[in-house]
């Protein structure tokens, strides 16, 4: 039998709700949240995440500052337009999209933004408060992939939890949260021996290689009734796809979310709600 689809833009609206109602309990006490945004460059992909984040702001009532920075941007003139957007109590939330061009260097740009505004959770000061299990500020996407499993009351005490990927954004925030729910976590990467037995004995599969060229999730590699999250999206033969065919994969798995409509929407709900506790805890602090 066909497994559940963990719908992602259901559950993202239900976040966008609860969001607007915190956005008007903010404004009414005269904070008005707002998301300053940096695109580095022209990249179509990054453009077109930007504007999606810029039009969720507005349905929830976030207001936006939006840089847009020639593909040559110094290092120097990108650490100037943060430090401005650091030092402007207008502005609560500061996202540089990333990739970045060549030239610049992603730790040394990410560090540089205030730990109270950073809303990708990517400052060291963030990361290691998310390590010792006190962060306010946590990644979009991994804080989304965890409102999915809440969402759908998928337990995850003691499930052995296949994740793979290991960056700062996605893999190492995941391997935190789900550590916090005692999982039992094993973070897979490019050079990892027997991914498919491993992919084969674990009762979650979380997935973001986001090349078919690399890697695929096929359903020869998952037990049956696993839940499958599939984070990666990578455009292959004029479509969006992620690491596994949803159609084939829900066969086999107990849930599965799809690519688009999956943990694309959550991401950017995320990002919302991490807007409007950066403005709460900026406001607490008095700035
Ligand atoms: N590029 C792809 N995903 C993300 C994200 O969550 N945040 C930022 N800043 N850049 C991204």
């Amino acid at each position: 039998m066909a497994g559940i689809k963990i719908d992602g833009k259901e559950i993202a609206q239900t976040v966008k709700d609860r969001v607007k109602r915190a956005v008007e309990e903010l404004k009414s006490q005269g904070i008005n949240p707002c998301l300053a945004t940096i695109l580095v460059g022209d990249n179509p992909a990054s453009a077109t995440y930007v504007k999606n984040k810029h039009q969720a702001c507005k349905e929830v009532g976030i207001s936006t500052k939006d840089h847009k920075l020639d593909a040559g941007t110094t290092q120097i003139q990108l650490n100037e337009i943060i430090e401005n957007l650091n030092n402007d109590k207008s502005v609560h939330g500061i996202l540089v999209q990333l990739p970045l061009p060549d030239q610049l260097d992603e730790f040394t740009t990410t560090s540089r933004i205030s730990p109270l505004k950073d809303v990708d959770g990517l400052t060291p000061h963030n990361a290691g408060l998310l390590a010792m299990k006190k962060a306010a500020l946590v990644a979009c996407t991994p804080s989304g992939v965890m409102e999915m499993f809440e969402y759908y009351n998928i337990d995850l005490e003691g499930k052995n939890v296949v994740l793979i990927n290991r960056s700062n954004l996605v893999g190492k925030p995941l391997y935190h949260l789900l550590l916090e729910k005692n999982a039992t976590v094993t973070t897979c990467h490019s050079k990892t021996k027997n991914l498919k037995e491993l992919c084969q004995s674990a009762d979650i599969v979380i997935t973001a290689v986001g090349d078919r060229s690399r890697f695929i999730l096929t359903p020869d590699m998952i037990k049956e009734g696993a839940v499958v999250i599939d984070v990666a999206i990578s455009r292959f033969q004029e479509k969006l796809v992620g690491d596994s065919d949803y159609d084939q994969i829900i066969q086999k798995a107990s849930y599965a979310t799809p690519v688009p409509g999956g943990v694309g929407p959550m991401t950017v709900a995320m990002l919302l709600k991490n807007t409007v506790t950066a403005a709460s805890l900026s406001s607490q602090i008095g700035r």
